[in-house]
């Protein structure tokens, strides 16, 4: 991992210049339950582009597992020191979908919070929050939904996809289908120039660019409000589930961040390999091996060897998993153990001082937006 395994898939490296950011003189009144502070080092509102302005989400749905680790947060921490990062909880976007069981999405919120934190995401530099406390993404939601043309929600693959895979759930309704809208506004309420995101969400981030170029040239021809965000697609291969199907809490197939080490034991030792090496000495088939695969992932410099071994006949399953297991252990236990520090406390405190962070930098953008749509503006000079 590190520096090298990004992409920008728009090949676009500069940003038009957005607007000058005014001082904000007044911030609309927020309360939070904890009492905080901003610190003095924050003050970013003039974002100046010497970095990138990166805001990336997830929706809390569930424990995560080591697809997300190696694919998601391994980037994010990447990123997180030389860029200018805002990493979300999108709780609001779990709504979409789970509106009929919202229970279980502020515990989750909390629960990937602190996996967050354990796999070394870092609130001193970056800006970690949840979607719902910073207002302004409903509200720049709503704005842009005035020149949002439906079918361009409608045509969303992942809107068709997933009312199609959903099918035990009524979706039909306006806050699914504004999902990707919901998403723009995510990106833009913060000006963001760069969107670390999986392959399966650049129609989105296609989205946002059309809107802000929509909103630019009907409202602020000559000084753009908005940049085109860049997508940064990660890649890192896919991480496989235990039973060679795509990872997923659905599928029962996943390894948890959090795991400990006999679930790790349990989840190696039901992992797919090849079906026809049943003795030590029969010669296997990598290629379509979990094990092999993971072992790949985690210790790429040992493959050729490991594929050679498992060709010939020279290493059997049990001893492929046996050094697997070694190596999860390797990754996941030091993580394990920072987990264990982190109490729901300190993950609320992080979010609760991400929100101020978030919205400071959100309601300016929000007060700009709203001037460039004619509407009144109390709060900017
Ligand atoms: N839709 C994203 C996903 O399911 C989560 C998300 C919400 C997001 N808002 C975002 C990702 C803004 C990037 C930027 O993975």
């Amino acid at each position: 991992m590190g520096n090298g395994i990004w992409e920008t898939l728009n090949g676009r490296n500069e940003i038009p210049q957005s607007v000058k950011r005014k001082e904000i003189k007044t911030l609309p009144a927020f309360r939070f339950p904890i009492s905080y502070t901003l610190p003095s080092t924050f003050y970013s509102m003039t974002n100046k582009h010497s970095k990138e302005r990166i805001l990336s989400g997830m929706r809390p749905t569930g424990n995560l597992h080591i697809g997300h680790l190696l694919g998601v947060l391994e980037n994010y921490r990447a990123l997180q020191n030389a860029n200018d990062c805002f990493f979300m909880v999108a709780d609001i976007h779990a709504l979409t979908t789970e509106y009929e069981r919202p229970d279980a999405i502020q515990a989750a919120s909390v629960e990937m919070v602190k996996d967050w934190l354990a796999s070394g995401i870092n609130p001193d530099v970056a800006v970690i929050f949840r979607q719902s406390d910073v207002p302004e993404h409903a509200q720049l939601h709503l704005l842009l939904s005035m020149i949002t043309p439906l079918g361009w929600l409608e045509r969303c693959p992942s809107y068709k996809e997933q009312l199609r895979e959903l099918n035990g759930r009524e979706l039909h309704t306006y806050g699914f289908l504004g999902y990707p809208l919901l998403q723009a506004a995510d990106i833009l309420v913060y000006k963001a120039t760069a969107v670390p995101v999986g392959e399966d969400q650049l129609p989105h981030i296609e989205l946002t660019r059309e809107l802000a170029r929509r909103f630019n040239s009907l409202y602020s021809p000559t000084r753009p409000v908005f940049p085109e965000p860049k997508s940064l697609v990660t890649q890192s291969p896919k991480v496989p589930g235990t039973d060679a199907r795509k990872m997923s809490k659905s599928y029962d197939n996943a390894i948890n961040i959090g795991a400990g080490p006999a679930e790790l034991k349990k989840r190696v030792n039901s992992m797919f390999t090849d079906p026809v090496k049943i003795k030590i000495d029969d010669k296997g088939h990598p290629e379509g091996c979990v094990a092999f695969a993971f072992c790949k992932l985690l210790k790429p410099d040992g493959a050729a060897s490991r594929e050679a071994l498992c060709r010939s006949g020279a290493i059997g399953c049990v001893a492929c998993k046996k050094e697997l297991l070694e190596l999860l252990d390797g990754l996941l236990s030091p993580i394990r153990e920072e987990r264990k520090k982190i109490k729901d406390s300190d993950a609320l405190a992080v979010l609760a001082d991400g929100a101020l962070k978030a919205r400071q930098e959100a309601s300016v953008v929000v007060e700009e937006t709203k001037k460039a749509m004619g509407l009144f503006t109390a709060s900017i000079s």
